[in-house]
């Protein structure tokens, strides 16, 4: 039997806060277990501050676990520090998929850099050639007109333009939560 897609046991992430007599530790996730498998998705709610967003964070590798494992497809991928996950094989699986896609694009990139530059930095396109004919096929894949390409998102309002190249992540099903000192985040989940 294949692992879990994605396997969290005992997840922490620990911010320093404060200076001086009132230095301590903020807990923003604190021994989260959850279980996600491939094709089931996974709802978070919970007050504002109890740690959704951390949690986001750690699962999609953009911070550093304080303690805990996070294993991808069976591999353990929370142990690689941060400057070496960029190159990790798992990496160009895992993309977060922002509720509004504007904010989420450089205003100062042009589209076709918007579109490239994960292309080139994830190592999906190796040639220059290669990554002009993988931006070109994708904008035509979402009805992006090539003239658009040239242009910043402000000038060409091409975000708005219909689909995307993003893939969802596909989360699956809770184990347990745990926070000392947060509020309690809770799940639901569904498959599609
Ligand atoms: N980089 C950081 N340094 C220190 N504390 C942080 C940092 N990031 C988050 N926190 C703290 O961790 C706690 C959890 O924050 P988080 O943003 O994960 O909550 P959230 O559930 O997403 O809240 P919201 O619903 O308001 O988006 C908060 O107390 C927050 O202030
Ligand atoms: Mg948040």
């Amino acid at each position: 039997m294949s692992p879990p897609l994605l396997e969290a046991s005992g997840l922490a992430k620990l911010y320093p806060v404060g200076s001086g007599r009132k230095r301590g530790t903020l807990h923003a996730v604190d021994g989260v277990d959850l279980v996600i498998g491939e094709g089931e998705s996974m709802g978070l709610v919970g007050e504002s501050g109890c740690g959704k967003s951390t949690l986001a964070r750690l699962l999609a590798r953009l911070v550093d676990p304080t303690a805990g494992r996070l294993l991808f497809a069976g591999e353990d991928i929370g142990a690689v520090p941060l400057r070496r996950f960029v190159r990790h094989s798992a990496r160009r699986h895992i993309q977060v998929v922002f509720q509004d896609p504007t904010e989420s694009l450089n205003p100062h990139f042009k589209v076709f850099d918007a579109i490239a530059d994960p292309a080139r930095r994830l190592g999906s396109a190796s040639s220059t050639a290669e990554v002009e004919a993988k931006v070109r096929r994708v904008a035509g894949l979402v009805g992006l007109p090539p003239e658009l390409l040239g242009r910043t998102r402000t000038s060409s309002r091409a975000a708005s333009a219909p689909g995307s190249a993003s893939r969802a992540p596909s989360w699956s099903s809770p184990g347990s939560w745990s926070s000392t000192s947060q509020p309690r985040p809770s799940t639901s989940r569904s498959r599609p």
